[in-house]
């Protein structure tokens, strides 16, 4: 079997992508591993998870820079420290730039079935709407807010008595399957990203324009 793929993950709060995919890595058949976890703050449990896998860690605060765009370089030459296959951001609250899109395949997750509400509030907007099915949505990372090429999605059904909270822990559920999923056939298959259109497989490892 050919060597495994190398992730480096990117987080902002709970992980639970994260150990998803550290769980589905610790079976050598998933073909991919995380080689690190990147974060923008500190005090976070994705960082404690890990940390526990004895997973290296790292951390680029925005604040610690004096701009956003120094910020989007210190950040992208951590990432490439780590030789990524693929970057992947789960559950990561900042847009990336240009030095870290231009340089590596990013795939993100969103919870909800874009382009309908995009941002940071996918989830309580799409239920301030009143839409009666949502879900989530795994994307190739562009310099937009949740515009990127559309990898996979799936939907989930609004219930009456819903709140943020609990619609977002049924999505995050089918999020989390659906993640593992999508980022080991690109891994093991490849990808190919024909305008908007993004098809795995048919090819033998990383990606063509
Ligand atoms: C996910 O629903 C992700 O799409 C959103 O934030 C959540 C992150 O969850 N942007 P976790 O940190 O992986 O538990």
């Amino acid at each position: 079997m050919s060597k495994a793929g190398r992730l480096v993950v990117l987080v902002s709060g709970s992980g639970t992508n994260l150990q998803a995919l550290l769980d589905a890595s610790a079976d050598p058949s998933y073909g991919a591993r995380v080689v690190a976890v990147g974060a923008d703050r500190d005090g976070i449990a994705g960082l404690d998870r890990a940390e526990k896998a004895k997973v290296p860690t790292f951390v680029e605060k925005l604040a610690d820079h004096p701009s956003r765009a120094e910020w989007d370089d210190a950040l992208a030459a951590r990432i490439a420290a780590y030789e990524p296959d693929l970057v992947v951001a789960a559950g990561f609250m900042k847009i990336l730039g240009e030095p870290t899109i231009g340089a590596f395949p990013v795939v993100n997750t969103h919870p909800a079935l874009l382009p309908s509400f995009p941002g940071a509030h996918g989830v309580r907007d799409a239920l301030a709407h009143g839409v009666k099915v949502t879900g989530c949505t795994v994307m190739l990372a562009d310099s937009g807010v949740d515009t990127g090429p559309i990898i996979a999605q799936e939907a989930v059904s609004v219930l009456p008595d819903d709140d943020e909270a609990s619609l977002h822990e049924r999505i995050k559920s089918v999020e989390r399957r659906l993640l593992v999923d999508i980022v080991g056939r690109m891994v093991r298959e490849g990808w190919t990203v024909s305008g908007r259109v993004v098809r795995i497989g048919n090819q033998t490892g990383g990606e063509s324009k």
